[in-house]
């Protein structure tokens, strides 16, 4: 995730093809996909789950949800990141579709959870995006998020605070679970900040 951080406005089309090449993004080792994989399953619900995966790159977090069971709905604005992605799912209950995450193209659906893994930091208006999110989820939904502040010479991200303070209006509980002093996650040590937020409506 590292190098992504300084570019918000960056062109994920053109980092497609190498974007699984982070620890983190491409999940190859088994130690580091083992770690999401035990992270997820404590996020996401205990039954199989409508799972609205937003800015979902390559697929690796919707090949897991898949895996554990879940039905995925990925969405991605970059073409290049969204062929990755179905290639990823192929075989598995999941439908990849290329759109904004703002204001995601599905129609009248709604989903037990709404999961977006370093998307929210780059978004011009996290606090509306939060606030549309929210109408796509069933009663007893939630939220999925991960997020972090990346860099400390030039640190960008969302603070877990900031977080927080704009899902209390939208949520019953908000929970954040500190990421960053487990290395397998990243595969490698990291100082920065790096938290998932798990907020139920
Ligand atoms: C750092 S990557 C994270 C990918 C994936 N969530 C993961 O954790 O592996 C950010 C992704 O968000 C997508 N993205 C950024 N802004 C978006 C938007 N407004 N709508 C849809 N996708 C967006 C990019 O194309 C890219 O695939």
């Amino acid at each position: 995730m590292h190098r992504d951080a300084a570019a918000p406005e960056a062109d994920w089309d053109a980092r497609a093809a190498a974007f699984d090449d982070e620890p983190d993004h491409g999940l190859r080792d088994p130690e580091v996909r083992a770690a999401w994989a035990d992270r997820l399953r404590s996020w996401l619900p205990g039954h199989g789950a409508d799972v609205l995966d937003l800015g979902c790159g390559t697929g690796s977090l919707s090949l897991l949800a898949c895996e554990q069971g879940h039905r995925v709905t990925g969405v991605d604005r970059s073409p290049a990141m969204a062929e990755r992605a179905r290639a990823k799912l192929a075989g598995h209950p999941a439908t990849i579709l290329c759109g904004d995450a703002t204001a995601p193209p599905v129609g009248e659906r709604r989903f037990d959870v709404v999961l977006v893994r370093h998307v929210l930091w780059a978004l011009p208006d996290p606090a509306g995006a939060l606030r549309h999110w929210r109408e796509l989820l069933l009663p007893q939904g939630r939220f999925v998020l991960v997020e972090g502040v990346w860099g400390t010479l030039s640190p960008v991200g969302v603070p877990a605070a900031r977080l927080t303070a704009l899902l209390e209006p939208l949520s019953r509980d908000v929970r954040v679970e500190p990421l960053s002093g487990d290395s397998l996650l990243w595969g490698k040590d990291v100082d920065d900040e790096r938290y998932a937020v798990v907020a139920t409506v």
